[in-house]
């Protein structure tokens, strides 16, 4: 039996910038199984940049996390003890019991699975929810056909990583955007893309041009604020958008104002927020796509891990800055 717990709690609401007092770490009894629940030890906590999000109490697409509840997040752990038939211990299952070592979670809650098809963690990065968002968002909006260019931000990170090697396997010229020269090194040599601009060096523009000298087609925007801005100077007519995410702006106190929104009407542009859950029920093609492409080794991935659950809000504020290299995950088992 589990003798003590250990959580973080959300103890208060970020004003701007996340800080360390806003989580609270606390040493607790593992709550008692019901019927049909399972017992899991979590081994993978997953962190992503929509916890910045949920942190705040601003109208969004999911409610808000509670203060002095657990932070919300996916894991990925193994099963205890089992009160439903369709689980049995030592099964490794995909929750969303959040920031805690352990956690019950009623049977329908948890998804098993396949470790011996990619390793535990992959479920909450290629495998997940960042490679999910990377097939619907590339493939359903930005619709890409071969000889387009393709333009992704955050090129190195958990979703850009996957979007431009997708769109490289598609036969798109891929341009990624990323933070500083080790970033963009890794995304073209080692996950191929034919380009990659480092935004930090502020020549963003010229840097875009250079690289896209046919213009941009689709852009998988994850950053938002000048990033976009910029990129809507370089976009073709009957290009789309596909706006996954404004990573930039999370924090700040005041919105951007965008200055180039004149180019989604006179190129015609097709430009579409989207939010993954709205494939949930197509995770399965997704999942036997990209499972396909990794088994053939034609999707390289990278993980950025932080030990220990202590180190979470650290971990998440690293994020949130970009310190990160790679799907941000923190190992807790
Ligand atoms: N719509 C959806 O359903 C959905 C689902 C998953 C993720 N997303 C979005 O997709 C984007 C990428 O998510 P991810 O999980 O793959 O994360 P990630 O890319 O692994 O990590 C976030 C990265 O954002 C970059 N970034 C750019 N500008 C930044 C700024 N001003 N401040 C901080 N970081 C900045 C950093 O990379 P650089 O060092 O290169 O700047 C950082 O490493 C996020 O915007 C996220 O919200 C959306």
């Amino acid at each position: 039996m589990v003798a003590m717990n250990r959580q973080v709690l959300l103890a208060s609401r970020p004003q701007g910038a996340v800080t360390a007092g806003n989580f609270r770490l606390v040493d607790t009894a593992v709550p008692e199984m019901g019927p049909g629940d399972v017992l899991v030890r979590n081994e993978w906590l997953s962190l992503d940049p929509y916890m910045r999000g949920r942190m705040s109490d601003a109208k969004s697409y999911v409610p808000p996390a509670q203060i002095g509840e657990v932070m919300v997040g996916q894991t990925v752990g193994e099963i205890l003890e089992s009160n439903d038939a369709r689980f049995v211990p030592g099964d490794r299952v995909l929750t969303q019991l959040g920031w805690q070592l352990y956690g019950v979670a009623k049977a329908g809650e948890v998804r098993k699975i396949d470790t011996a098809r990619a390793p535990a963690s992959y479920y909450l990065g290629l495998l997940g929810m960042p490679g999910m968002t990377a097939w619907f968002g590339l493939f359903d909006i930005g619709q890409p056909k071969a000889g387009e260019t393709v333009v992704v931000s955050a090129a190195a990170g958990a979703v850009g990583s996957t979007v431009g090697q997708l769109a490289k396997l598609k036969g798109c010229r891929v341009v990624g955007i990323a933070g500083g020269a080790a970033k963009c090194e890794y995304v073209a040599r080692e996950l191929g893309f034919d380009a990659c601009v480092d935004y930090k060096r502020g020549t963003l523009y010229d840097d875009l041009r250079s690289a896209c000298p046919d213009g941009v087609d689709i852009d998988f925007e994850n950053v938002g604020g000048e990033v976009l801005d910029t990129t809507l100077r370089v976009m073709n007519r009957h290009s789309r958008i596909v706006v996954c995410g404004l990573i930039s702006e999370y924090s700040a106190t005041e919105s951007y104002g965008y200055k180039r929104l004149r180019s989604v009407l006179v190129n015609r542009i097709r430009m579409q927020g989207m939010i993954v859950f709205d494939w949930k029920h197509r995770y399965g093609e997704a999942l036997a796509g990209l499972g396909g492409y990794l088994a053939e080794g034609k999707l390289k991935y990278r993980e950025s891990v932080t030990d220990g659950i202590d180190n979470a809000p650290k971990a998440l504020i690293g994020l949130l800055r970009g310190e990160n290299f790679g799907k941000q995950l923190v190992k807790l088992a």
